[in-house]
């Protein structure tokens, strides 16, 4: 049974509108993912888009606040709230992502996994920084990454999975403490 929840401002109604307009052409999932970025980018720059509800950190980890699980588990979107220093395992997804940064700068570092076994190793494949504003959308295989708040302030992202956040609990298919090389 799918756990749904009713978005929480006005905003956040029609940012759900627009995702489930481009969820609902059953694209692949790298394409779903890069036309909800976009529909994302757009309300990015709304100041009312989350409730001071959805801006709370904790201080002890980042905190992941469930926004809306659709109905039918097609997809999930989620508000995380990063005080400084604080930073995700490197991980990979169960379903394609997309990420927006609403406050602040997001730090991320992307890795090629190569290997197997014994001999599996992580390769930085990017360093980047998302500003406020933007959003990136990948999907599964080589979606292997790491996101931090590099910064001396709170950073608050909006984080859409296609996927049933609200019975699964996290997007994360699989965490990886492996070395890390150089290419
Ligand atoms: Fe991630």
């Amino acid at each position: 049974m799918s756990i749904s929840t009713a978005p929480a401002t006005p905003v956040l109604a029609d940012l759900v509108c627009a995702i489930r307009e481009v969820v609902q052409l059953e694209r692949s999932p790298a394409e779903s993912a890069r036309l909800v970025a976009e529909r994302l980018e757009c309300f990015l720059a709304r100041p009312n888009l989350l409730p001071p509800e959805y801006r709370e950190g904790d201080a002890g980890r980042y905190r992941q606040h469930l926004v809306h699980t659709e109905d039918d588990g097609s997809f999930s979107v989620v508000a995380l709230v990063w005080m400084p220093g604080q930073q995700t395992p490197i991980h990979d997804h169960v379903a394609w992502c997309v990420a927006g940064v609403y406050e602040g700068a997001e730090a991320e570092q992307r890795y090629e996994l190569r290997g197997a076994g014994s001999t599996a190793r992580l390769v930085v494949a990017a360093d980047v920084v998302n500003a406020a504003g933007t959003a990136c959308g990948f999907a599964p295989p080589g979606d292997i990454h790491l996101v931090r708040n590099a910064g001396a302030g709170k950073v608050i992202s909006i984080h859409i999975y296609g996927a049933n956040i609200g019975k699964l609990g996290t997007s994360v298919r699989r965490e990886y403490r492996l070395p890390i090389v150089a290419d």
